[in-house]
């Protein structure tokens, strides 16, 4: 049998812990040969560890197979020993009269601190996600914290928008969402994200040609996608938090288990592709395979594309100028 991996969860208490947990012990995100160990974080709040508790009681009702153990843990040096996984769920969110400006901040101080204790305990080789938002300048700031692990391993997800794409065009032609290839997302997770199907095929017929409505890539398609989270507010009044998970679940499988030669999106740490400054961490078009993901590079980049890469590169070099004074 094989040796369990630890995976360490922040804001495990929270709404896309409730869902991500369940499906990381049932062996979903590392295979169904894989057993776990759970190693949760949240904030030492006696209410919510009391609620984190009542979690992991739920989680030992389950008698998960593959559940080796599970701990709870306040302190991020306590809960990322040894951690061959780490998912940062937990962040900050926006309070009344909070300005962007200060939640940009009380996250930078959390990523640092993260970042600090990854550097100082998880596994060398760890795989970090970051799903708290604002994810992309959120895994910088961690990546940053953390110079003896390798930069590579630090990763924001753009897995939603993604999937969130490829659901919307799969819909449009008419085909299951197995048929479609190459389509991604460029960008900061935001509403300001690229969403791609220039390169991409259906059953291996260009979706372009499929489509062939410009309008409806400019004025449907991109804005369904990024206005998709204010959708499932408007409609549950929570956020996107099974789907997230799921997302979540989807990129770590990729980058740990491979892609077989099919692209997805990652954000990851840019190596200066598309003219994205090197270390940025953007959504690219990635190909995985032996636990190492690989841009895929050379795409032609025409006009309406290069608009839209500019404008959401813009909002990330800005949110990390507005942080870049707590990196020392
Ligand atoms: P939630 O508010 O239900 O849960 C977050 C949990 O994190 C809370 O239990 C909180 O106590 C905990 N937390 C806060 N600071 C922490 C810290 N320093 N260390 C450990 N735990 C901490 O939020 P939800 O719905 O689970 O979402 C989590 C994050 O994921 C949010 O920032 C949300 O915006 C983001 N998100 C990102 C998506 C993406 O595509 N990248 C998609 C959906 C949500």
């Amino acid at each position: 049998a094989k040796a369990p991996m630890r995976v360490a969860i922040t804001g495990a208490a929270g709404q896309i812990g409730y869902s991500l947990l369940f499906r990381i012990a049932n062996g979903d995100m590392l295979g169904k040969d894989q057993p776990v160990i759970l190693q949760l974080l949240e904030i030492p709040d006696e209410k919510v560890q009391k609620a984190l508790s009542g979690v992991m009681m739920e989680l030992q009702d389950c008698a998960f197979p593959l559940l080796a153990g599970i701990s709870a843990h306040s302190d991020a040096t306590a809960a990322f020993k040894d951690a061959d996984v780490a998912l940062l769920v937990g962040s900050r969110p926006r309070g009344p009269g909070m300005e962007r400006k200060d939640l940009l901040e009380a996250n930078a101080r959390i990523f640092t601190v993260q970042g600090k204790a990854l550097d100082a305990v998880a596994s060398r080789n760890v795989k970090v996600l970051v799903v708290g938002n604002p994810a992309n300048t959120n895994a910088y700031i961690a990546m940053k914290s953390a110079p003896g692990l390798p930069s590579k391993n630090f990763t924001a997800m753009l897995r939603l928008d993604h999937n969130r794409a490829l659901s919307q065009v799969a819909a449009k032609v008419g085909k299951p969402v197995t048929a479609i290839e190459k389509l991604f997302v460029w960008g900061n997770h935001s509403s300001t994200m690229y969403p791609d199907y220039r390169f991409a095929t259906a059953d291996g017929q260009p979706i372009p040609e499929l489509i062939h409505d410009e309008a409806w890539n400019r004025d449907v398609f991109l804005p369904i996608v990024s206005k998709r989270g204010a959708a499932i507010i408007e409609a549950r009044g929570l956020s996107s938090a099974a789907s997230a998970a799921n997302a979540a679940v989807n990129h770590v499988r990729d980058w740990l288990l491979g892609t077989g030669g099919k692209w997805t999106t990652m954000g990851v740490p840019s190596d200066g592709a598309y003219g994205i400054p090197e270390g940025t961490i953007f959504g690219f078009p990635v190909t995985t395979e032996n636990g190492e993901y690989k841009i895929v590079q050379g795409l032609d980049i025409d006009t309406f594309s290069r608009e839209h890469i500019e404008q959401t590169l813009k909002e990330l070099l800005e949110e990390r100028e507005s942080i870049q004074h707590l990196l020392s």
